[in-house]
Order: structure tokens, then sequence, then C-alpha cells
């Protein structure tokens, strides 16, 4: 274990600003009596604003459980999921589209909608605001992530992969959360859309001054984006730190994350931005 990086099986010291999200002994535990399996086991985490914390484990080691818990969809079987200073799964819907905006892994767009209507969703739901102000504020959200008011009325399946994730950006934005959770935000993107996509997020919380967190395998987003990264192992949060802290860490799954072939092109920074991928 190197000094740098923090264990966090012990409970967060006290922070002077209070976390935008506050994780503490949480057990997430699925399936009955016999057939019962813990997912998290006593799993300790702490975001702070501004953050860009990307979460890392392996397949099936709770990073979409632990993100649907933060967005109240999911209640902890055992202790504290806390957003904003409130338990995350107390928010009810419409609150919690005002204060967490999310990027679902495999999160397709409403197919029978167009554009617009997909990005105004939340806030046509409910229903407080007449329809030309909600049409308004999506157009506003649909030019902030780089697509054009001609786009408005197209449908979904005549979309590139990469507006589909922009189309979905702007629909977890369309309340103005502070917080935005993605779930494998450049799963299958090509490399070029891949980087554009990086790129407006990073924009996105420069602008917005978003807290973001970010389930990712891909180790070129998680070096473009992190300020920090939290590696979930053994049903916890195994270790937390910038990427490099991390990637020094000794443990299985982290050197076979991050010292095969991709994690060392991802590591060795290339002139002109982030390491690119070969193919
Ligand atoms: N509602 C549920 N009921 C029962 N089991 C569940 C439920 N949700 C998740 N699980 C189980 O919890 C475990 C963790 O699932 P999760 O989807 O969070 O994994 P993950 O880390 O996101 O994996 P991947 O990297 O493949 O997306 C899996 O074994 C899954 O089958
Ligand atoms: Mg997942």
């Amino acid at each position: 274990m190197t000094n740098s990086v923090n264990q966090q099986s012990t409970a967060a010291a006290p922070a002077a600003d209070e976390p935008i999200v506050r994780i503490a002994g949480l057990w997430s535990v699925f399936g009955q009596g016999e057939n019962a399996f813990a997912v998290h086991q006593d799993l300790d985490l702490d975001v702070q604003r501004g953050e860009m914390l990307s979460i890392v484990g392996g397949s099936g080691t709770g990073k979409t459980v632990l993100l649907r818990q933060m967005l109240g969809l999911l209640a902890p079987s055992k202790g504290r999921v806390e957003v904003l200073g409130r338990p995350a799964s107390e928010m009810g819907r419409e609150g919690a589209a005002s204060r967490v905006g999310m990027l679902f892994q495999h999160g397709a767009l409403y197919s029978a909608f167009s554009v617009l209507d997909n990005i105004a969703f939340a806030l046509r739901e409910q229903g407080t605001l007449p329809d030309d102000v909600v049409r308004d504020a999506a157009m506003v959200k649909l030019q902030m992530v780089g697509l054009k008011p001609e786009h408005a009325l197209r449908m979904p399946a005549n979309l590139s992969g990469g507006m589909i994730k922009r189309v979905a950006l702007a629909r977890a934005l369309i309340m103005d959360p502070p917080l935005l959770l993605l779930d494998e935000p450049t799963a299958g993107l090509d490399p070029t859309s891949s980087d554009e996509f990086c790129a407006l997020l990073h924009e996105m919380r420069a602008e917005l001054g978003l807290t973001v967190i970010m389930v990712t395998h891909d180790l070129d987003t998680l070096f473009a984006l992190s300020s920090r990264v939290a590696v979930i192992a053994e049903k916890k949060v195994l270790v937390s730190g910038t990427p490099h802290e991390v990637a020094g860490f000794s443990h299985p799954f982290i050197e076979h994350f991050f010292q095969g072939e991709r994690g060392r092109r991802a590591m060795t920074p290339v002139q002109g931005g982030k390491a690119a991928e070969a193919n």
C-alpha cells in the first residue's frame, strides 16, 4: 500500500464543507434466505462538490447499483446514502431530477419521442410550466450539448451514437441538477465520438460547476476526466486517489485494469491531448 493513497475503510473525517454525496456503512443485499448475497458490505464513500470522480471495478461489483442508490431508485439494505444532506431514497422522482441527473448504462432515449421531447421529458412531467417555456428550456439544453436547432425534431432512430449520448446528457441536465451521474458514458462510441463526448463533459463541468460521478472501464476517458478514482473491490471502496496513485496500488484487479497494454497506453501522455486508441 502506498502512503499517498487513502484507504476508505475508516469513516471519513468531518469536512469543513458538507460532501455532496455521503455514503456510510452501506450494505446492498439481494436475494432471499440461502440465496442472499451482498454486493456491498460496509462501503464508505464521500464525494465533495466539484469533484469528477470515476468509479471502477469488475463486472458485477455493484457500480450501477451504487449509482441507482444515489439516484434514490434503490434503497440501501443497511447504512446511509445521502445526497445534498438528505437520504437519497427520500428525494422522490421529481426531487431527484432537480438534484441528480443520470445517464444510464444502457439508457436508450424514448424511441417514440423526438429529440426535443426526450430532453424536455422531466420538466414537462413536472407539469408546472407552460409548454412554450418547457420547449425553450429544452432548446437551450440541446444547443448546450452541441446539437443544432434542426436536430430538435429528429427521432432517436435517426441519430448517431454520439448524438444519442448528447441528447441523453441534455435530458439529464434539464432540471439543472448540481450532481451528474454517468454510467459508462463512452461505452460503444468510436474513439473520435468518445473524445468529443469527453471534451463536452469537461466543458459542461466547468461551465455549470457540476459534480460528476462516472462509472467507466475506459482508461482514456478515466485519465482524460477524473480528479479522483475510486476502486470497488471486495465489496467496498478498496482505494481512492488520483488516477496515477490508484494505478500504483497493489491489488490483482488494479494490476489487471491499469497495467495491461491499454492501461500503459492511457497513462502515457500523448502530445495534443489524451492518449489515442489504436483502433
Ligand atoms: N434489483 C436487483 N435484484 C437482484 N440482484 C441485483 C439487482 N440489481 C443488481 N443486482 C445484482 O447485483 C450485482 C451488481 O450489479 P451491478 O449492475 O451494479 O454491477 P456493475 O458493477 O454495474 O457491473 P457491470 O460492470 O457489468 O455493469 C450483480 O450480481 C447483479 O446481478
Ligand atoms: Mg453496471
